[in-house]
């Protein structure tokens, strides 16, 4: 796993950016596996000042989102494909068709979840897949657990994540309590992942993502099984990284 150390999260956001940007100047028609939370805000406004400053097009992109809420419409302000609209896909040119978030209004959420898995067949091997950390070392909504799930899913959500979630919420009562997500086969499949993190409540998951078992307690563990994975993340979230001696760039 390469590590870069930033100082803080503008920092982050630039060179994570940087790192999505590379590949589509590379590929024109590259397909990203994008990610929500508060984490990936700042990269997405970096891409949305590359694509304005007329560096950067997204015009044959496609994109594959990890995850969404079961029971929001996608007109739902705290909905993933919301999310998505607003922060970044609204402001540059991907074409509509080409952009992919799971479904949550599905009416029969199991062939939603095979329909997604069947997107890595339909659009290729997602050149690069980006990912945020729960506080609890989840990656989209793989919650820990007994085993790493393999294939897209509805997931029960942990008593943890609602709680960190609920800040986006009226109250946590509001938040749902399932998500589809895309499973960990289709995530490790991914030719290169990016991982970002920030702050000092995502410290011991990075360590643990970064120094700790491959566990399914702890999803993002896998990702020490991948070949091509980078975690950009800024001094606050590798505190304990850093304490431990890791090598980091
Ligand atoms: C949600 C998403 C994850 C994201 C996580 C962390 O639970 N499903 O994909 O990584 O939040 O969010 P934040 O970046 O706001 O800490």
């Amino acid at each position: 796993m390469r590590i870069i150390r930033t100082k803080n999260y503008e920092e982050m956001s630039r060179a994570a950016a940087n790192i999505i940007a590379a590949q589509v100047y590379l590929k024109h028609n590259a397909v990203l596996g994008l990610a929500t939370g508060s984490t990936p805000i700042g990269l997405y406004k970096d891409l949305i000042e590359k694509y304005e400053a007329g560096v950067l097009s997204f015009a044959e992109v496609h994109t594959v989102n990890l995850d969404e809420y079961k029971g929001l419409a996608p007109t739902h302000d705290q909905s993933y494909r919301y999310f998505m609209q607003h922060n970044l896909f609204d402001h540059i040119d991907v074409k509509p068709e080409n952009t992919n978030v799971p479904d949550g209004l599905a009416a029969d959420p199991a062939a939603e979840c095979r329909r997604y898995d069947d997107l890595r067949e339909t659009l290729g091997q997602t050149d690069i897949q980006l990912l945020g950390l729960g506080r609890n070392g989840h990656i989209g909504f793989n919650e820990p657990g007994p085993i790493f799930v393999k294939h897209t899913h509805v997931v029960d959500l942990t008593p943890s994540t609602i709680d960190a979630n609920a800040r986006f919420f009226a109250s946590e009562a509001d938040v749902p309590r399932q998500a589809i997500t895309m499973g960990i086969g289709y995530i490790m499949s991914a030719h290169q992942i990016l991982v970002v993190a920030s702050g000092t409540d995502k410290a011991d998951a990075v360590y643990k993502m970064v120094c700790g078992d491959v566990d399914p307690q702890v999803p993002a563990s896998i990702l020490q099984l991948h070949a091509n994975v980078t975690l950009v993340a800024d001094e606050a979230a590798l505190s304990k990284v850093l304490e431990a001696g890791v090598p980091v760039c």
